[in-house]
């Protein structure tokens, strides 16, 4: 997703280009962490623990990516868009105090303090994680089912939609000074994606609390979608009748359509979404699959519609 479009390319050049993109800057970025691990850097500082049971029937059976991927290789923009801006400046982000507003169509709207999210029943879950840029990783996410939230404030017949809107703290958000997306950051899913029981409101990733880069203190997980749909630091949640205006809908609705489903059979324009490099392996030799996997689970959702045209 960079920020500037490269000149179009024969789609046949499309894989090695974007493979040899990736891989340079990865090699970077692997020095530059190397650099960070022997320097300290507070975003590395000691986290809290947050153990919690593995939830295996919701897990997928593959070996995680390395910590060190997960926690430093990320896309957040408000803090810049290379790959690790977030791990270099991120900690400078305050996450406490941290309350998330949930309203709009539901019965009893409330505002939602983090620490009371933290005390209720926690389960990790290792999902696949699929990036619209080819790339994907395996990560224990450690959170509740979405729906749990929102039960507590009960939606009306008239919710149609979930909205999700990520904090602006622009002192600390260097990237929200670049016009790179209409902030703030804004996702959505239809209310029967958001009630899915694989929707994961994620508050911690490999035990310990979520580290800022990865979207602290409370982040949305739908692992069956391309990772933009799954928001980072969330302030607000509301439960809407229509469609909601989403940030890279609306930066490029051609190329990053309001359901983004994993699918191996719609191309992005600048990506081939037939195969993925499994971090931290080099090449994209991994064929990637209808739903990232999750169809068994989830395909009913979609049920009669045209995927390629709701792509
Ligand atoms: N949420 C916010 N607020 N800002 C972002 O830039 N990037 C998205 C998503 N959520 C993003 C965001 C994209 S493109 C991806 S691939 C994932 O976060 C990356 O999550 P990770 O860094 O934890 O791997």
């Amino acid at each position: 997703m960079p920020m500037f479009r490269p000149p179009p390319i024969a789609p046949s050049e499309i894989t090695p280009q974007s493979v040899f993109l990736d891989r340079r800057r990865f090699m970077q970025g692997a020095a530059a962490l190397g650099a960070l691990g022997a320097g300290g850097g507070s975003a590395l500082a000691a986290p809290a623990a947050l153990a919690a049971p593995r939830n295996a029937a919701f897990s997928v059976d593959a070996e995680p990516t390395p910590k060190k991927l997960v926690t430093g290789y990320n896309n957040y923009y408000e803090f810049g868009t290379g790959k690790y801006d977030p791990a270099a400046s991120a900690d400078q982000m305050k996450t406490r105090p941290w309350t998330i507003e949930v309203g709009g169509e539901v019965e009893k709207p409330q505002t939602i303090d983090i620490e009371a999210l933290l005390k209720m029943q926690l389960q990790e879950r290792v999902y696949r994680f699929r990036c619209v840029e080819a790339w994907s990783m395996v990560v224990p996410w450690v959170g509740l089912e979405f729906n749990q939230l929102a039960k507590m404030v009960g939606p009306t017949s008239k919710a149609k939609y979930v909205k999700f809107t990520t904090a602006m703290q622009p002192e600390t958000m260097p990237g929200l000074r670049v016009p790179v997306l209409d902030w703030p950051y804004v996702e959505g899913l239809r209310i029967d994606e958001a009630m899915h029981p694989l929707t994961l409101l994620t508050l911690g990733v490999y035990g310990e609390i979520l580290p800022n880069q990865n979207g602290a203190p409370v982040r949305i997980i739908v692992p069956w979608k391309y990772g933009f749909k799954s928001v980072k630091s969330i302030v607000k949640i509301e439960f809407v009748e229509q469609q909601p205006g989403t940030a890279w809908n609306k930066a490029a609705a051609n190329e990053y359509g309001f359901y983004s489903n994993v699918n191996p059979n719609v191309d992005h324009p600048r990506w081939t979404q037939k195969r993925e490099r499994a971090l931290p392996a080099l090449f994209a030799s991994r064929q990637t699959e209808i739903f990232n996997g999750y169809g068994d689970q989830v395909a009913s959702l979609y049920a009669g519609m045209d995927l390629k045209s709701n792509f």
